[in-house]
């Protein structure tokens, strides 16, 4: 492709496709699914209704969220074989197992190829509701405990912490994730919700497409911030002094290393999802007796802000509130697939009922054309 207008990289500002379930405007902080601002959701929403909002494109009445509610808790078991294979697998990288369970997930779907509307939403749901439980089962049976059949009576929240821990979480904990699922839902055209359009527009499988998502989420410019942040910060260590802290990330600045957690392709002001995990963050760790993690993240904002003028974003704070929570951290990134399959499977089908192929161009920048071909024993 020869032409004069160059692409910005990484597609800045591209607006590559429409789509009616997410609004996002960066300079003002917003941010909504189907019209519905994050921070009414966010107070007053659960995950569950999130997922019928992303679906349907507007909010369930209680005799739809209750099906929807029975759908989850139907869905919610994994196959047998998956669990088996999930036991077979060497202590990988939480991000590497999820990449190849939810991939095996596919081949005990008897819907796996069917491509109805109706059939593909029930794969959504399915992916959705096991998700949880393929994270929080990965999770105990690293930990060296043994597997937690999910309660039908508890919701998407309450049920990954029970499965993880094994033990009926307390209403805090429980809201906490609620609200942590509902802030990671979803996010217009990131990463891996792109990557996740992209695979479905070439009419494959949705299976295919989310495990293509995953795959994109696990980078540390996207989900896998979440992690890098919580590592660096006990890498400070918990005694370590303000001056330490301050020390270490002005030492990372001017060796120009990126600091996890701050800064966003699309805000240029706060991301609205770190206000509410800011807040939960400093919440749990007041009630869990210990602000130590809360405080240190609160003097790197302020630091990256006065220094580079950088927000924290929405992996800064969730790094410290699942840590309060006693989330292992390897199951961070994991647990923002959790949430995001609502989204990426929102997305997939939006895609597949208005498809048309995704295959942009590229500005050719190789050596010049035509190359005199010279054959290999003259080379
Ligand atoms: C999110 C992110 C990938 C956005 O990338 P982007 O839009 O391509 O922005 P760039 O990487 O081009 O950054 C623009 C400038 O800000 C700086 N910058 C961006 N994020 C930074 C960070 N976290 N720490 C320090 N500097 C940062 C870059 O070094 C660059 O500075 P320069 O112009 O002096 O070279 C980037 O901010 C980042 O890598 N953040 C850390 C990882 C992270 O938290 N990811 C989760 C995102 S939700």
């Amino acid at each position: 492709m020869s032409t004069a207008e160059k692409p910005k990289a990484g597609l800045e500002d591209v607006v590559a496709t429409s789509s009616a379930i997410c609004y996002l405007d960066g300079d003002r902080g917003v941010l909504a699914y189907c019209g519905y601002d994050i921070h009414d959701l966010a107070r007053s929403a659960t995950f569950e209704e999130v997922c019928y909002l992303l679906w349907h494109r507007r909010l369930p009445s209680r005799a739809e969220l209750g099906d929807l509610q029975s759908q989850f808790a139907a869905a919610r078991p994994l196959p047998e074989p998956v669990v088996r294979l999930m036991r077979s697998l060497p202590p990988v990288d939480g991000m590497d197992a999820l990449r190849t369970l939810t991939s095996a997930l596919a081949h005990y779907d008897a819907e796996a190829s069917e491509t109805s509307p109706a059939a593909q939403y029930r794969k959504a749901v399915r992916l959705t509701a096991q998700v949880g439980t393929l994270v929080a089962t990965w999770g105990r049976l690293k930990a060296g405990g043994g597997a937690i059949d999910p309660d039908p009576v508890m919701g998407q929240a309450a049920n990954f912490l029970y499965m993880l821990t094994g033990q009926r979480p307390n209403p805090t904990a429980i809201r906490a994730f609620d609200i942590a699922l509902t802030l990671h839902a979803d996010h217009e055209l990131n990463a891996s919700t792109f990557a996740a359009r992209v695979a479905a527009a070439t009419l494959t499988d949705i299976y295919s497409a989310v495990v293509g998502a995953i795959g994109a989420l696990k980078g540390p410019l996207h989900g896998g911030a979440n992690a890098e942040v919580m590592k660096m910060l006990l890498e400070f260590g918990e005694t370590a002094s303000s001056e330490r802290v301050e020390d270490a990330i002005r030492a990372k600045l001017a060796r120009k290393e990126k600091i996890p957690g701050f800064g966003h392709r699309v805000y240029t002001t706060e991301d609205p999802r770190a206000t509410h995990l800011r807040q939960m963050s400093k919440e749990l760790g007041k009630r869990a007796g210990n602000t130590k993690w809360f405080d240190m993240s609160e003097r790197i904002e302020a630091l990256v802000k006065g220094e580079k003028k950088l927000n924290p974003n929405v992996d800064f704070y969730s790094a410290s509130t699942y840590y309060t929570l006693g989330i292992p951290i390897d199951l961070y990134t994991p647990i923002f697939a959790v949430s995001r399959m609502s989204g990426w499977t929102a997305h997939i089908l939006e895609q597949y009922a208005n498809n048309r192929l995704i295959r942009p161009r590229a500005d050719y920048t190789g050596p010049a054309y035509p190359q005199r071909f010279v054959p290999l024993d003259q080379r």
